[in-house]
């Protein structure tokens, strides 16, 4: 079967986006991860309508859906590209859409600067004071949140989520809890805490977004009632 894949391009920070489509012939199980490995790999990479194009600019890491850095939005959704699979997003129409995470700033095609997850971090007070309680590593609650890869699929689904707003999202949620789970000092696990309500949990509309797209599959719900 033949797939085009519609990639949402800019050639650098503040450059104005372009559509640009590349035919591939995926094999059985094949991913956009893979999609995109097999267009850079050509010599010389050529659109449908038979124009030389660039390179595509993406990021690649563990390619097992674990450390979130491919994460982009595929038709739609976002999504790591490594877990993507090109049969699934085919069922209704052979092209699949591909773009960077909207709510970032673009650096170049579908690699983004996702800075704002760690500030997002900061803001939730989500560090401990010292060293962590080694009695508190086996909880099932700090194993399950610490599945997060820091993707921004949760952001970029959130509708409370914004660069520059008050809400510290799911993530930055989940970075609180984790770091109260392990913080030995009494006075600062309630500092965080407080923090993490003030500027996750009573901000959140509780649409529940976040957790569908969440790639760990971690449930804000957990962390939510746990704040
Ligand atoms: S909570 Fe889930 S969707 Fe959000 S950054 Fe972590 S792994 Fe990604
Ligand atoms: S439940 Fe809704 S508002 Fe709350 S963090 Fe998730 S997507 Fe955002
Ligand atoms: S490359 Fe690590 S999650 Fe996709």
């Amino acid at each position: 079967m033949n797939v085009i894949i519609q990639i949402l391009r800019r050639d650098g920070r503040d450059q104005e986006p372009y559509r640009q489509s590349f035919e591939i012939h995926p094999p059985l199980a094949a991913t956009v991860s893979w999609a995109l490995g097999e267009l850079n790999a050509r010599l010389p990479l050529v659109d449908v309508d038979g124009k030389a194009a660039r390179h595509i600019a993406w990021n690649c890491g563990c390619r097992q859906k674990t450390c979130g850095v491919c994460a982009m939005v595929i038709n739609g959704r976002p999504m790591p590209a490594c877990s993507a699979f090109i049969e699934d997003l085919t069922v209704r129409k052979n092209t699949v859409s591909v773009e960077p995470l909207s709510k970032f700033p673009v650096v170049r095609d579908l690699v983004v600067d996702t800075t704002i997850l760690e500030e997002k971090m900061l803001e939730a007070g989500a560090f401990l004071s010292g060293a962590p309680g080694i009695e508190r590593t086996r909880d099932g609650r700090l194993m399950e949140i610490s599945r997060c890869m820091l993707c921004g699929c949760c952001f970029e689904v959130c509708p409370n989520c914004l660069p520059n707003g008050p809400f510290i999202g799911p993530a930055a949620m989940h970075g609180a809890l984790r770091a109260a789970l392990q913080e030995q000092a009494a006075s600062h696990r309630k500092r965080i805490l407080r923090n993490a309500r003030e500027k996750g949990g009573w901000l959140c509309s509780r649409a529940l977004s976040c957790q569908a797209v969440c790639p760990a599959g971690i449930p804000v719900t957990g962390t939510l009632a746990s704040l």
